[in-house]
């Protein structure tokens, strides 16, 4: 029986959604400033938010002109509105599948995966449509738990690696193998700052 669904997904955030923006806060809010430093986006650039959550991107992007967030839970998409008006931020906020994104083909000059990989169902959808909606020379920024060609999973990851999945996240999928099949290139990884190797972010272009 597959446990990582939509379905499963919603159910769970929906149960997160009030106290995660703490939770996330305390885990990832130097990875997602390093994402940003590396991601560079311009003022001017089109933005896309997937799997947005309870907005904790938005203030990095509330001085930007052309954002939109998309999430699968109604409950986040919720917080997110909440968020954008309380950083009174110009973010169009959608509920959405990240796996069948509805927008056309090259709209995007940037997709912002944070935590969401690891997370969706399906990560090589997930890629295939953040390439799909990017203009040729988007570029694509990703933090979260993944592996790199050539690395395997060690024995603490393949333990732990079924209750996480059922409860927070993966953390064995591979960020090489899901851009090789969306066809983007990975042009920069780093470790995330104090994560003890486990969160990385990685830059990616089409
Ligand atoms: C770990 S949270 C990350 C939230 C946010 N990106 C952040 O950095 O704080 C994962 C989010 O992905 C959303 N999600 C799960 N499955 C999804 C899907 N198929 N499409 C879009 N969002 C999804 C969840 O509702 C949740 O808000």
């Amino acid at each position: 029986m597959k446990i990582n669904t939509n379905a499963w997904n919603k159910i769970r955030y929906s149960i997160y959604a009030p106290i995660y923006p703490f939770l996330i806060k305390v885990v990832a809010e130097r990875t997602r400033a390093k994402s940003f430093e590396l991601l560079a986006a311009r003022a001017d650039e089109k933005i896309l938010v997937v799997g947005g959550g309870t907005g904790a991107d938005f203030p990095f992007l509330k001085n930007l002109k052309n954002v939109t967030a998309v999430d699968l839970t109604p409950d986040m998409v919720e917080r997110m509105k909440l968020q954008r008006e309380k950083l009174d931020a110009n973010i169009e906020v959608l509920e959405m599948d990240g796996q069948q994104l509805q927008f056309p083909n090259e709209t995007f000059d940037c997709v912002i995966l944070h935590f969401i990989v690891a997370v969706i169902p399906d990560a090589e959808k997930c890629l295939c449509e953040a390439a799909r909606v990017l203009k040729p020379g988007g570029r694509v920024v990703v933090a979260d738990k993944f592996l790199l060609t050539g690395e395997k999973a060690g024995w603490l990851r393949k333990l732990i690696e079924p209750i996480a999945t059922l409860l927070f996240t993966t953390v064995n999928r591979n960020l090489s193998d899901l851009a090789a099949a969306a066809n983007l290139k990975i042009k920069t990884v780093t470790a995330a700052p104090n994560a003890n190797k486990l969160l990385r972010v990685a830059l990616l272009e089409k």
